[in-house]
This record gives C-alpha cells, structure tokens and sequence, in this order.
C-alpha cells in the first residue's frame, strides 16, 4: 500500500538543543524521513541552536552521525542532500548572544517553527528571547517537548509565560503517545465504524485496562526520574491521553478544538482516586540488573517506577465502568495496549465455562499494532456444547500489507506542526486540567511514610497491584500474552 504524501509549505524549522539526545535520537531522522519521502520541500531549512560553540559544518557533521546510527539503511546521498538544510546558530538562552544573528538567518514569510528541545527551565527564557528579538511572525509556532510543568502551579506559570508571547493557537504541547499510528487508530475505530460506538458504555463494557509497560529502566535518566517517577513521567500525559481517547463522546467535529474539547471534558469528570486505589511500586535489584534505587543514586529513594490505578469517569457514559491504569519500567515485556472488556450475556443458556474471561477488544498499540477482539465459540469436536475463547486477530502490518511503513510518531507531529494543525496536541486547559487531577496524588505521597512496593524485574509488577483487581473481582491481562 503507498501512503498519499502532501507535502507541507516551505519552513524554517529552529530547533533549541539541537546537539541534544532527543533531536538525535527523533527530530532529525523525523525530519529525515519527511524530506527523504518528499513532505518536507528542499526549500526547508533546519537551523540547530544551542550553546556549543560549533560552526554550521560541525554541526552538520554532529547530525551525520546521528544520522547513521538512527538511520544506518538510509542512502548515503539521501543523507547529504538532507544535510544541505542544515544551518547552525550558537545561542544563548539566558542571555544576549545569538538572536541578532538567528533573526538574519530566518526567511520574512515562511512558516517559523521554533522546537523547544532543551530542558523546562528554559522554555520561558526562549520564549521571551525570541520575542524580544521580535521574531514571532503571525505565521510563527512554538513547540514544547515534556515536562510541561511538575503540577499545576507550574504549568500554569509556563502557560502564562508562553502566552505572554504566543497565541494559544501558536503553541504545541507535544505528547508524542498522540502521534502514534495506533493512537489515532482508536478515534478512527470508534468515529468511523457504526460497530463499536452502541457498546462503548458502562451498560456493556465491564472495565477498561490500560497498560503502558516497559521491559527498560531508568539507566541514564535517573536524575530526572528520581524527581518525576511514573506517575509524572507516564500518567499525568501519556496514559491520560489514552484514557481520554478511550472515554471521551464523539467530537461534533475532526478539529483540534472539538476534539480537546472532548478531551478536556473526560479529565474534568474523573474523581479524585482514594489512596487505597492506587499502588506504587520500585524495582528491586535483581535478574542481572541494577535496582531503582541503584540506578538514580539514592538508596532511600521514595520514587515510583510502576503505578496501577483504578479510576473512575463520573458522567452518564461512563458511571460503574471502572478503568483500571498501569504503567511501569523494568516488566516483562514491552506492551502498550488498551483492553475494553465487555460485560457478560445477561443470561447464559451453556454450561458454566472455566477461566472464562469474557468478550474483549484489544487494542495494541506497540509492539505489532493491531486490534484483536476475544470471541467465544464452541469448542470443535465432541464432548457436549463445551464453549472456548479465540482471538479475531488483525495486526496491522499483514492487514495492510507487509511494507506498510508505521512513521514514528514525531514524523507525523511535526508535519502537523508545520500544517498548523493542533489536534494531537494538547492545549493549556487540558494540562492544567490533568495537573489538578494528579496533584493531590503526588501531595498524599509527599505526606505518607509508605515506601513504594517492591517488585521483581521481568515480572508484572507488585503484588498489590493484581489485588486491586482481584478486590474487584477481575483480573489484569498478561504483560505480553
Ligand atoms: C517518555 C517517558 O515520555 O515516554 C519515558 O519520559 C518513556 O520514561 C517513554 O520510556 C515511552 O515512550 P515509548 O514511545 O517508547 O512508549
């Protein structure tokens, strides 16, 4: 199947922290990918900005080699076509140095696109030095990677800074879980099927899971994580993205505002999770790896790398259908899937089945995204009407076709964008929305002595946290059945 390419208008592409991990790792191959395919016109430019004192042919070499490692099949000549775009500008974010020389290098018409890939505390100096040196054009955007704030206090402190020299309509809050194919896959699954959206209610869907897992800790990030842990670093955006998605009514329309509208509507109706809701968990030393606490330097580390939830959605939709959240690092498996689990037939005319688990669509969204749908059926041969349950399994690679290409996720948001669409991204009510929601979490934490439940690394996470099913009488899936 060949994927339709528009290309995107012609841009200036200014990326703060240009000889950082995150653009080497994802914003030039992105970017790669789009000119490589024929979105991103030859007129683009990327101009790298940072504080190393480098010249434009450094920097070019710096991105060669990025280049290499996160491309290695990529064409040698496609490589050096893309690294003709390339320009470079040493800034000071905190200071004078640069701007003056940033400003002649920006063409006066064409989309500005300036990429906050730096850390939080500098995201309001750039935003004041880039309107101090006058080059927000109406045609302009800003684009933030997380955290965007550490609670709600600030987050609205950055709010108020970026708005004080962009328009909410400028501003791109990127949670990059939006740009996943699989992610946008589950509005085109409700909104453009009639087959689901009957179903999707407390009265047929016993509870929802979601599960963000990942099989890698927290070596090398360990600073940063220490000071986040899961709950920051995945809840407050990547799995409250998901939920909303999952939860939120149908928008009137395709359009970034109807839809964060939906959105911001689903975070306003959760109820604030009691503490015997919620489970945190720290991984222990073990199967050849270092502990959590190993691992960020702080043996008396009170952080969380694993957290399970069950929250509630108060509105109509939702009353009595629990969703039941999990995320942690160093599991089993990396898995990141969300299963809608549909209530029982109200009566059942067969024998009693044993582990029997119920109707379930799965949605995966890594690894082999797809979507699979757990069917009862009677079990072939003889020995009575004894019934069984099978996977309807549609990944989407072979569905597709097998060279069907998955664009990483910042490929698609970045043309997004440059296009001036902000649907898959948040906006400032939204995160200040989830914020409120998460901060009385944290401040429980803050106040209680209990230190996070150990677990194994390579398992499922704590104890505790298939007990907050059990309790309920259900159980999580596998990590990686
Ligand atoms: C990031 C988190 O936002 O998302 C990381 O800071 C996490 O801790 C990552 O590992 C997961 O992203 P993905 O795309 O690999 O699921």
């Amino acid at each position: 199947m060949v994927s339709r390419v528009i290309p995107v208008a012609a841009f200036d592409l200014v990326l703060f922290g240009a000889t950082g991990d995150l653009a080497a790792r994802k914003i030039l191959p992105s970017l790669f990918h789009r000119f490589k395919i024929g979105q991103m016109p030859p007129e683009g430019r990327i101009i790298g900005a940072a504080r190393s004192a480098m010249d434009t042919a450094a920097f070019r070499a710096l991105a060669k080699s990025s280049l290499n490692s996160a491309v290695p099949k990529a064409a040698k000549s496609d490589i050096a076509a893309f690294l003709k775009l390339l320009d470079y500008v040493r800034i000071d974010a905190m200071g004078d140095a640069g701007w003056k020389t940033l400003a002649k290098k920006l063409r006066k018409d064409a989309v500005r696109v300036f990429y906050l890939s730096v850390g939080p505390t500098l995201f309001s100096p750039i935003a004041s030095g880039l309107k101090t040196a006058g080059l927000i054009t109406p045609e302009s955007r800003i684009v933030v990677e997380k955290p965007f704030g550490h609670d709600l206090a600030s987050a609205t402190a950055l709010n108020r800074d970026l708005g004080a020299c962009f328009k909410e309509s400028q501003i791109y809050r990127i949670d990059h879980y939006l740009g996943k194919e699989t992610v946008q896959n589950l509005m085109a699954l409700r909104f453009a099927n009639a087959l689901f959206e009957p179903l999707w209610n407390s009265q047929h869907i016993d509870h929802v899971q979601i599960t963000v897992a990942e099989s890698l800790g927290v070596a090398g990030r360990g600073e940063y994580y220490e000071r986040a842990g899961a709950l920051r670093d995945m809840v407050q955006n990547h799995l409250m993205q998901l939920l909303c998605l999952t939860a939120m009514e149908p928008p009137s329309r395709f359009e970034p505002n109807a839809v964060r509208d939906e959105k911001l509507k689903v975070i306003r109706a959760l109820d604030p999770v009691p503490p015997e809701r919620i489970v945190r968990g720290q991984y222990r030393k073990g199967n050849g790896g270092d502990s959590f606490a190993d691992e960020v330097g702080n043996p008396d580390s009170r952080s969380e790398s694993f957290v399970a939830m069950k929250v509630q959605v108060s509105n109509w939709r939702w009353a009595g259908t629990p969703f039941y959240l999990r995320t942690g690092k160093k599991l089993r498996h990396r898995l990141s899937e969300i299963a809608i689990v549909f209530r029982d037939p109200p009566h059942s005319i067969f024998p009693a089945m044993e582990n029997r688990r119920g109707n379930a669509l799965i949605i995966r969204l890594q690894p082999d995204e797809g979507i699979t749908l757990r069917m009862t059926i009677k079990d072939p041969g003889p020995g009575g009407m004894r019934l069984t349950e099978v996977p309807l399994d549609m990944t989407f690679a072979e569905a597709l076709g097998a060279d069907i290409v998955m664009p990483d996720a910042y490929e698609r948001l970045i043309m997004d964008v440059v296009r001036g669409d902000q649907t898959l991204f948040m906006r400032g009510d939204e995160v200040e929305a989830a914020w409120e929601w998460i901060d009385p979490l944290t401040a429980a934490w803050a106040e209680s002595s209990e230190k996070p439940a150990p677990y194994d690394a390579g398992g499922s996470g704590p104890e505790d946290a298939l007990m907050l099913l059990h309790r309920d009488g259900r159980r999580w899936r596998e990590i990686g059945q």
